[in-house]
């Protein structure tokens, strides 16, 4: 079966009095075993970060603070903005995904990854990336 990105949907505890928690929780809600956590922060507005893709790394990010714009690219070609814009919205990120990023100011990305860190699972070559689309790689 084919993973497509897709919005996910947090339990959003509390009230409006009280402030609110949210869940993550390893094959309830997130679809793999959670091996990493990262989060970046201070990123200027007018820098795009991202411009890769992953070869076997899956991903669900968070904006915990601010805005943060998805422009995802797949194998087949198909092209999709994801807007986070809530602590309450997850975005799950399949492997092979090319994704372009960007930030409001002060805004915090969540990521709970499926993999340690490994450099040799990135592809930050554009042109490598659509390889993978005719299995030229
Ligand atoms: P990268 O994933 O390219 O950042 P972004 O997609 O946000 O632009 O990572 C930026 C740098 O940080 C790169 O040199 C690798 C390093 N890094 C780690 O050492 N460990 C990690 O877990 C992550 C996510 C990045």
């Amino acid at each position: 079966m084919t993973k497509n990105p897709k919005f996910l949907s947090f339990n959003k505890i509390g009230s409006p009095n009280l402030g609110y928690i949210s869940v993550a929780e390893n094959h309830e809600n997130i679809p793999f075993d959670i091996k990493r956590v990262y989060w970046t922060y201070y990123t200027p507005q007018d820098v795009t970060r991202g411009g890769h893709a992953h070869l076997e790394l899956e991903q669900v990010i968070v904006a915990v603070s601010g805005t943060i714009i998805f422009n995802i690219e797949d194998l087949e070609g198909n092209k999709k903005e994801f807007i986070l814009d809530s602590p309450e919205k997850g975005l799950y990120i399949p492997k092979l995904i090319w994704r372009d990023i960007k930030f409001s100011h002060s805004a915090v990305l969540l990521c709970l990854a499926s993999e340690k860190y490994m450099e040799s699972d990135y592809i930050r070559d554009y042109a490598t990336f659509l390889k993978h689309k005719t299995n030229e790689i």
